[in-house]
């Protein structure tokens, strides 16, 4: 049987079975409701339940000649099966090669209108060292493990002045980090320059991009109806509009964001700072621009590229608190930033293919509303096995909900006779 046959239990069985997933970690993610009510209480404010999800697995995404099992959080049916799709095709290819940047938060100190800007961008560049001391202050322990302010920037933007600190938070994300020392440096400057400060913030842009690759034999990415050379050349033309239309990128980044979001969420990682990140990096040259490329060798092998910042960590905020978000930790294998955000950029590269194979051959509806089914089934109230009965009968034609509504009726009604 497929492990998408199985049932969850056998699943984490098999995972376990296969040294993926400790035995504790398949218990815990076997338990309802995941979260205790005390953590559940005290992680954000006026808590009052518990929103659930499901939690599933890419399997063997191959990463640097790794085979990475990625955990993934979604409410999307077809997100799980168009990442294990690309992986498996990636995989037949000897998988995607990926490259980490250094690990650098930027945080920034901006001051509103000084008198004389160019005396007071002087007197900032000349404290650099009174920069670095107060920084090292404000956060000993990131310096004790070898992180904390690397440079400094300043510049003028208009009638603002902006001091620029580059900041390495280790395994952190930093966003924590990044703030507590902009906030005690700002402190300090503002009694060089005479003047508070506006702002004293990390930036959720400017990090460096994460780079994935993969080269793909052609043949390999045939479809029941059309041949593979056949969908290598739509998959680069696909991504040519892309890179035209404005319109198609979002869609296109979009669908590359359906797996990152997933497994940066399953991770205990701030989704909504990943997203501005990558969104605001799509846009750098002034023109919404796609992700992720693809483009035909001479030799006809279709080549993908995807570059994009991933500002997460390991360690630390939701990451820590979260016993589920640790058990993905350890099932993902992510032992520091860099083999996160290398498997990040891997799945977004074979998200894309999946979706631009898709698209290139019969279209997305027909997987799409095959998953749909279910969903449907259990929005018309169905329960236990009649979720496979109604999502079977939904299957044989039109999928609304109101089929769904009358398929349960006529389930119900041929049980109780
Ligand atoms: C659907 O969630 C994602 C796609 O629309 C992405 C794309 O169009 O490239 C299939």
């Amino acid at each position: 049987m497929k492990f998408y046959q199985l049932t969850p239990d056998e699943r984490r069985k098999l995972l376990v079975d296969q040294g993926h997933l400790t035995p504790a970690d398949a218990a815990l993610l076997a338990q309802t409701p995941m979260l205790a009510p005390d953590v559940a209480a005290h992680l954000i404010e006026n808590q009052i339940g518990q929103f659930a999800l499901p939690l599933g697995v890419v399997q063997d995404l191959v990463v640097n000649g790794q085979a990475v099992q990625v955990p993934l959080v979604t409410e999307e049916p077809s997100v799980v099966a168009a990442a294990n799709n690309g992986a498996r095709i990636a995989a037949l290819n000897g998988g995607v090669t990926a490259t980490a940047p250094l690990h650098r938060v930027i945080g920034e100190v901006v001051f509103d209108a000084p008198v004389d800007l160019d005396r007071a961008a002087a007197t900032l560049r000349a404290h650099e060292p009174e920069i670095r001391v107060v920084a090292a202050a404000a956060h000993p322990s990131i310096v004790r493990r070898g992180g904390g302010l690397a440079d400094i920037a300043v510049e003028r933007l208009g009638d603002f002045l902006k001091l620029s600190l580059s900041i390495d938070p280790q395994a952190a994300m930093g966003a924590n980090i990044v703030n507590t020392i902009c906030e005690a440096v700002a402190h300090a400057a503002a009694a060089w320059l005479g003047q508070a400060p506006l702002v004293a913030i990390l930036t959720n842009g400017g990090g460096a991009a994460t780079v994935a690759t993969v080269k793909l034999k052609s043949a390999t990415l045939a479809t029941k109806d059309q041949p593979g050379p056949a969908i290598a050349a739509r998959i680069a033309r696909l991504s040519a509009l892309a890179q035209v239309d404005e319109d198609r990128a979002v869609t296109h980044n979009k669908g590359i964001m359906n797996g990152i979001s997933a497994a940066v969420l399953a991770t205990g990682n701030d989704g909504r700072a990943v997203a501005a990140g990558v969104h605001a990096f799509a846009a750098t040259s002034g023109r919404y621009q796609p992700l992720a490329t693809w483009r035909l060798a001479a030799n006809g092998d279709l080549c993908g590229r995807i570059a994009l910042p991933l500002q997460v960590g390991v360690v630390g905020g939701a990451t820590g608190a979260l016993p589920v978000a640790q058990a993905a930790m350890r099932l993902g294998g992510y032992r520091d930033v860099a083999a996160l955000q290398t498997t990040l950029a891997a799945l977004g590269l074979v998200q894309n293919l999946a979706a631009l194979r898709a698209l290139a051959g019969p279209g997305i509806q027909a997987g799409h509303m095959r998953l749909q089914a279910n969903a449907l089934a259990i929005a018309a109230g169905a329960t236990g096995p009649e979720i496979a009965a109604v999502a079977a009968g939904l299957g044989a034609g039109q999928m609304s909900l109101a089929r769904a509504q009358a398929l349960l009726a006529a389930q119900r009604k041929d049980d109780e006779s």
